[in-house]
């Protein structure tokens, strides 16, 4: 039996929350027992190490070097703490953002070298990979749009939220690139349309997937 574990990716204002949603409930009402997972965080310590490479001024100006091990420290956490566990249990897991984020944001986008990324980012994974990577794919300007239009807290800011548009090209094309990778893991999805018609593109590459396996 495939890992019952769904990964979505996509630059910031693609949709992933309300998509997430939208397939968590889907599984609910086919009776089975999901867990919807963030990353960073999800853990005591992950929600840490959110906060500094989002919010706490300490985080300000940090090293590419210093961003890139602080997300895989969140994310080894919430494999070995979280998700090994709930997938022996044969739950199904959905997480916002995953390994392919750091592949995209701190190599593709920031320039840390390719190869160490990878090797730091399997560290941290220790073997545990989505079966189905759902990238949901805006252009670069709408994404960055919907983002600006987010509400937030007031005198709130996100270190991550202020790269210039140039950085969200590249992570939007960085995202196209790996898509094209590995055609068998992530799935890419036009998501320029209505959350309904986005959701059926979204279940059917999930029924595609774990054939077999939803019942
Ligand atoms: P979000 O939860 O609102 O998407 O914010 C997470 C931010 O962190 C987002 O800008 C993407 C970024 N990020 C990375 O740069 N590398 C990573 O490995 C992960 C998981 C997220």
């Amino acid at each position: 039996m495939k890992p019952r574990f769904i990964t979505f990716e996509g630059s910031e204002g693609c949709g992933k929350t309300t998509q997430i949603s939208l397939l968590a409930d889907w599984f609910k009402q086919r009776g089975q027992t999901v867990t919807c997972l963030r990353e960073p965080g999800a853990t005591p310590l992950g929600e840490a190490v959110r906060h500094l490479l989002k919010h706490d001024p300490a985080g300000h100006g940090m090293a590419a070097e210093s961003e890139l091990l602080l997300f895989t420290a969140s994310r080894a956490e919430l494999v070995r703490k979280v998700i090994q566990p709930a997938l022996t249990a044969g739950r199904w897991i959905i997480c916002d953002r995953f390994h392919d984020s750091t592949t995209v944001y701190q190599s593709i986008a920031r320039g840390l070298d390719r190869l160490t990324v990878s090797v730091i980012n399997d560290f941290a994974l220790g073997g545990t990979v989505p079966t189905l990577t759902l990238f949901l794919d805006l252009p670069a300007a709408e994404s960055r749009a919907r983002m600006l239009r987010r509400p937030r807290p007031v005198g709130q800011t996100d270190r991550m939220e202020n790269e210039p548009p140039e950085f969200y090209e590249k992570v939007t094309n960085g995202y196209r690139q790996l898509a094209d990778s590995e055609p068998s893991r992530i799935k890419r999805i036009d998501a320029d349309g209505d959350k309904r018609t986005v959701f059926e593109k979204i279940l059917s590459e999930v029924k595609n997937a774990f054939h077999g396996q939803l019942d």
